[in-house]
């Protein structure tokens, strides 16, 4: 089936085009320049960027994929979680695409869909699987047993490990997004230089949390001073991020002691980092199990993975959806199947 999808949860304007699990176009707008100067993503701004994107962007997908709107089978479409604002967009135009030409249209839970990056050809990875999801929004382990939804294992109880990231690079004064800057910035830092607090070692469970992480960043530089912090800045990036990287895996080596899984994947934008990259990979190397790395474009938000979930969700046909609303934080009871 040929699938058009549409992804604006947040400050990415995206448009997909997939036949089966082959991604045709994978076209990304990025609106980081509109937010940069404000340090982090504005809901408004994200909107407005969004009404003016929305149209190019599935126009150039259809033009990179060589497919005309008469052959689109399916429109497929973020409706949450995510900033509502934006995803209102994304509904509006998927509904504003299929309901003339009558064709079905896919709602996906944009979690679901970055689980679902990794069905994607060449070498779809089969669950079951351990899929570890950290963005700038979220930061889950899901348990993936079937192409069609996962079960939470665990979930962060506060801040999500890309926006951590993003708030510690504006403390050390570097631009948003901050996850890859602080990276780069980490490398000629020592990771050991600062003793940060382990988060939730005590807790038995697979939750996350971020935000003491955070908060002890602040004192310590409010403690140093700002020209100790000045000349310290890659020895405070490299301990916070040898801190975050150690519990992400610390979590994920708990999942894969207590399931029986044979494969790990990782997905979200600080599936970037090379650092954690690398320790899960050893982490994989170590319990015999598979690591599925997919392109960096397949990580970050993108309409590819959102088509790929729609493949395994149900189709609403014409005209059933013409009410349909996008929901901003959880899924409605009666809206797509996210987790099982
Ligand atoms: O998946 P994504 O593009 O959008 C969301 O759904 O949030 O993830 C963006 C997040 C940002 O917080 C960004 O700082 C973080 O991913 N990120 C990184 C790296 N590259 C992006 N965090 C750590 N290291 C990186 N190299
Ligand atoms: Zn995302």
């Amino acid at each position: 089936m040929l699938i058009l999808a549409i992804e604006t949860s947040c400050d990415d304007t995206c448009a997909a085009v997939l036949d089966g699990g082959h991604v045709l176009a994978n076209t990304i707008s990025s609106q980081a320049a509109a937010h940069a100067d404000f340090g982090g993503v504005v809901p408004e701004v994200a909107s407005r960027h969004h009404l003016e994107l929305a149209a190019p962007v599935v126009t150039a997908a259809l033009a990179e994929a060589s497919v005309s709107l008469d052959q689109v089978e399916a429109v497929a479409v973020t409706a949450g979680p995510g900033l509502i604002g934006a995803l209102l967009v994304g509904v509006s135009t998927a509904k504003a695409i299929a309901a003339p030409r009558q064709l079905p249209l896919i709602p996906v839970d944009h979690l679901q869909g970055h689980v679902a990056a990794n069905f994607l050809e060449p070498e779809p990875l089969e669950p079951p699987f351990l899929c570890l999801v950290a963005s700038g929004g979220h930061t889950l382990l899901a348990g993936v047993r079937d192409q069609a939804g996962y079960e939470l294992l665990g979930q962060t109880l506060d801040d999500a490990a890309g926006e951590a990231f993003d708030k510690v690079a504006r403390l050390l004064g570097l631009g948003y997004p901050g996850g890859p800057a602080l990276e780069k910035l980490a490398r000629e830092g020592d990771p050991e230089a600062f003793p940060m607090p382990v988060a939730m070692s005590r807790d038995p469970g697979l939750d996350f949390s971020f935000s003491g992480l955070k908060t002890a960043l602040v004192y310590l530089c409010r403690d140093l001073g700002e020209d100790a912090v000045a000349e310290r800045r890659a020895d405070l990036a490299a301990s916070f991020q040898a801190a975050a990287v150690g519990q992400l895996v610390a979590k994920l080596e708990r999942a894969l002691k207590r399931g029986d899984w044979k494969a790990v994947a990782l997905g979200g934008g600080v599936a970037a980092n090379g650092p954690l990259r690398e320790a899960v990979s050893e982490l994989c190397e170590r319990r015999g199990v598979r690591l599925k790395l997919v392109p960096l474009a397949l990580c970050t938000d993108n309409a590819a993975m959102i088509a790929s979930a729609a493949r395994f969700a149900k189709p609403i046909p014409y005209p059933n959806y013409l009410a349909y609303d996008a929901f901003p934080t959880k899924q409605p009871a009666d809206g797509p199947e996210a987790s099982k």
